[in-house]
């Protein structure tokens, strides 16, 4: 039956249900509905027109395909105006329920970054002991980032392939360890050591190294600091002090140990591992089935330590610590990339607040 009917109205037809859906609101839905129903110079009435003039024995069909196709649009438009007055009365009741007296929604709140929830929390763990927080710059003299830390002039870490040396000095550095606050914070409370009865403090912050950018390496990095100064401190001490904080930290069974290791600020100095929290030392990917998890280098401070500081190794006496946040905070929440940590993706950021 459509080749009784003329192109056009062949191609309106075709066009109907796009320019239906181009209708955002009634004026142009009316707009619509006069081009293709209206009593005058729209599609269906040109229809009727030819209508009037076909030949007598085409008059039966033409008429039905005129029928269909005016009732296929008016249909088509009827529907979609019923849509159109749904969503005004819904815009409408929204209008009308908004009080503008109301305070504004509140924004979206980020969550405090797990790595300073992880520092935060040992330094709760410290607390209890006595052990208050020291800071130091983040830029940092030779002499306090190795000097005086009984780092010897040739030791691998002074080299411009390890460590950022800044432009304007060539004695500043980006501090590689939050160690050069031992140096600093012994200088300054030397002369009233005995006054005090010695010194415990922790030393939460960030470090950086020449290291590329990886799934488990970053240049920044964040470090605790530990460090106890006082009479008769020995290895028994660093150990049941370690023993408290890590149970305070991954459960009340957890079990460390010592190996043997060597850092230059300590001597005897050693790498302290604890059961794996995780799988409880039975053997997982974290521990790569050892059932132990490295997580800092420790030590009795070495006497020229002591000595740089003024502090006389012969009275005094105590131990150090250092540990990697990230490592630390991957292992707990089993963050396989440590520049999630970074990257302040609040997605990230609010899963991780279960970190505790
Ligand atoms: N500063 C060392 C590092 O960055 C970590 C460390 C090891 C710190 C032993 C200490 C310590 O205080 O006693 O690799």
């Amino acid at each position: 039956m459509d080749q009784l009917l003329p192109a056009e109205i062949l191609e309106a037809g075709q066009a109907f249900p796009r320019a239906l859906a181009a209708c955002g609101d009634l004026d142009s839905l009316l707009r619509l509905k006069g081009i293709y129903v209206g009593r005058e110079a729209s599609h269906a009435a040109r229809l009727m027109e030819l209508l009037k003039v076909a030949p007598k024995e085409q008059k039966r069909d033409l008429g039905a395909a005129i029928n269909a196709l005016k009732q296929q649009w008016e249909e088509g438009l009827k529907h979609r105006q019923a849509e159109l007055e749904t969503a005004k009365k819904s815009l409408n009741a929204l209008a009308s329920s908004w009080d503008p007296a109301l305070p504004p929604p509140t924004p979206a709140q980020g969550a405090l970054n797990p790595l300073n929830r992880l520092m935060d929390r040992l330094v709760e763990v410290f607390r209890p002991l006595g052990f208050h927080v020291e800071e130091g710059p983040e830029v940092e003299t030779e002499a306090h980032n190795f000097d005086g830390l009984n780092i010897p002039e040739d030791h691998p870490a002074k080299a411009s392939s390890d460590t950022f040396y800044l432009a304007v000095h060539p004695e500043l550095l980006l501090r590689t360890h939050t160690s050069p606050v031992q140096v600093r914070t012994l200088l300054r409370v030397a002369p009233d050591l005995a006054a005090r009865g010695g010194v415990r403090f922790l030393a939460p912050g960030r470090v950086y190294r020449k290291d590329e950018i990886d799934p488990t390496h970053s240049p920044m990095f964040h470090q605790v600091e530990g460090m106890l100064v006082g009479h008769g401190i020995g290895m028994q001490h660093l150990k049941g002090t370690l023993e408290y904080a890590l149970r305070a930290l991954f459960g009340p069974h957890t079990e460390i140990r010592l190996r043997p290791s060597y850092f230059p600020f300590v001597e005897p100095g050693c790498e302290v591992d604890v059961s794996c929290p995780l799988c409880g030392a039975k053997g997982c990917r974290v521990c790569k089935g050892s059932g132990w998890v490295e997580i800092l280098g420790a030590g009795l401070i070495h006497p020229n330590v002591l000595r740089y500081a003024g502090i006389d190794p012969d009275e005094w006496s105590g131990w150090a610590f250092g540990m990697g946040v990230e490592r630390m905070a991957m292992m707990l929440s089993q963050t396989p990339d440590l520049r999630l940590f970074f990257e302040n993706d609040q997605r990230f950021l609010q899963a991780m607040g279960g970190l505790d």
